[in-house]
């Protein structure tokens, strides 16, 4: 340790290479925030025209605040980019919102005012979908264990397309089929072999990993499906991960499967008819179009994505000599992430001094009233976010931070880098951006707390979409309370 150690603190030395000192630690990235995210005359952090801090009165924290406006926009743009890329190779787009991002009867219904399809990935999102009044027909149905009841109930209901991921669901499918007397478009999904994630894509022969068929196994199992009677074959299916930037996965991954596409077109395997009773193939390529979760991510605009991807499958197909399919595309994230930003308070703050060697490094940990419960996603992929004050601004200069939740666990960390401002103290409010995608859903009760509302926000009104639970809520899962459980009974 240097011998005057409080001259030599240096507040950035723990920071990633990624982030950079800001200026002012009260700025707002654009492209992290959603579009009507500002401060107002107090300093105070605006949503859809509405102060943080009136939100927190109403509704307490943490809550999920969910910029409707934002969402519905880029639920409309992202179909608009898709269709009019197709159109522009003579071709149609359809685009199915993923629901397993964020799913609650609200926002399905915003996805269908905005033309797009739903995705659902089990009985649970399905009820959920269909409660909301999303028409059967526009569903799409995946998972690589669908159970029997779930695969019954979607042929029941009318899905539109079930995505069948293995030898032994088609069989289920047969029978099931049969049973109930009714048709079942099928998409088939296939593993391309091509993985991809963020900036980088990784190619192989065969992924390692549970979801589809290789290809080879995919060209048996669609001659399988076509002697079914009741089971007509619409296309392929493929998925090749999340928050991917750039389009040279997609476009690799089109190429491998193209390759099957037109083998399976040569073999007159397309069953599925369109509206007009013709044959339509479709394509679906999957979601995993990436955001900005710090500012140092730099996602592909949503149109020039789209543009990317189309053209390369529009040339791979000219290549083949054959036509464009229908492309269908699957977005969670990039549509209902960056609408969602958390807001907690600030309960604790405490600062940590490091020795590195060559320094004494400082970070400052700001405990918030939530942490992994509501967003596992630090601690269980490492992803990185940011934050701000939301109730005011700060007045001093950035300081190195850990914001943290109060869990009884280390790995609790809910944005593990970011440079706050150094007065920041207990009662504050805290805003995490982009926690629309993928919070929620994976939210537990971790050490007993109740999971927190989430609120939508529209022109300055805001409303419970899903109410918050309380501890009552917890209380009443538990057996041994209320109606005096058996055993108590008996020990006494
Ligand atoms: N289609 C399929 C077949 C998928 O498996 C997924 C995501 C999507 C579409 C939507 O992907 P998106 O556009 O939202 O990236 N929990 C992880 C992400 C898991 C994604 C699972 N599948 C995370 O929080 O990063």
């Amino acid at each position: 340790m240097p011998d005057d150690a409080a001259a030599a603190v240096v507040s950035g030395a723990l920071a990633p290479e990624w982030l950079a000192l800001p200026d002012d630690p009260n700025d707002l990235a654009p492209g992290v925030w959603p579009a009507s995210a500002h401060r107002d005359a107090d300093g105070a952090l605006v949503i859809a025209g509405i102060p943080a801090p009136e939100l927190v009165r109403t509704f307490g924290t943490p809550v999920l605040v969910l910029d409707e406006d934002e969402a519905r926009d880029r639920a409309r743009r992202t179909l608009r980019a898709f269709g009019d890329a197709a159109a522009r190779h003579g071709g149609r787009a359809r685009v199915y919102y993923a629901g397993k991002a964020f799913l609650s009867t609200e926002v399905a219904r915003w996805m269908i005012d905005a033309g797009l399809n739903v995705d659902v990935c089990s009985a649970g999102e399905l009820a959920v979908a269909l409660a909301a009044g999303v028409p059967a027909s526009r569903i799409g149905f995946h998972g690589n264990n669908k159970r029997v009841f779930e695969l019954e109930r979607a042929v029941e209901v009318g899905v539109g397309t079930i995505i069948v991921d293995s030898d032994i669901e088609i069989e289920r499918l047969a029978a099931i089929t049969e049973r109930l007397d009714r048709r079942q478009t099928v998409l088939v999904r296939v593993n391309s072999g091509v993985h991809a994630e963020t900036h980088h894509f990784l190619a192989t022969a065969h992924e390692d990993q549970k979801f589809g068929f290789t290809l080879e196994a995919a060209e048996r199992a669609v001659e399988r499906i076509h002697e079914l009677e009741l089971v007509d074959f619409a296309g392929l299916h493929c998925h090749i991960g999340s928050q991917i930037f750039g389009t040279a996965g997609f476009r690799e991954s089109a190429s491998r499967v193209l390759e099957l596409h037109a083998r399976l077109l040569e073999q007159e395997r397309f069953t599925a008819t369109g509206a007009d009773g013709s044959v339509e193939p479709v394509l679906n390529l999957g979601g995993g179009f990436g955001i900005a979760y710090t500012r140092a991510d730099t996602p592909t605009p949503i149109a020039e994505l789209a543009d990317g991807i189309v053209d390369a499958v529009a040339d791979e197909c000219a290549v083949r000599g054959i036509p464009l399919p229908v492309l269908a595309f699957e977005p969670g994230r990039s549509i209902i992430g960056t609408p969602g930003v958390t807001l907690y308070e600030v309960g604790t703050t405490k600062s940590v001094q490091v020795d590195t060697g060559s320094a004494v490094a400082e970070r400052r940990y700001v405990s918030v009233d939530g942490g992994m419960s509501d967003n596992a996603r630090p601690a269980l992929y490492g992803a990185q976010y940011s934050a701000r004050l939301a109730s005011r601004e700060g007045v001093e200069g950035p300081v190195l931070s850990r914001v943290v939740g109060l869990h009884c666990e280390s790995g609790d960390v809910v944005v593990d880098h970011e440079y706050l401002p150094g007065d920041v103290t207990p009662g504050d409010l805290l805003a995490v951006p982009a926690t629309g995608a993928y919070c929620a859903p994976l939210a537990s009760n971790y050490n007993h707390v109740p999971r927190p509302p989430v609120v939508a926000v529209t022109g300055g009104t805001a409303r419970i979409i899903v109410r918050g639970e309380r501890i009552e809520d917890l209380l009443a899962r538990d057996a041994g309370i209320d109606t005096g459980s058996a055993v108590a009974e008996g020990e006494e």
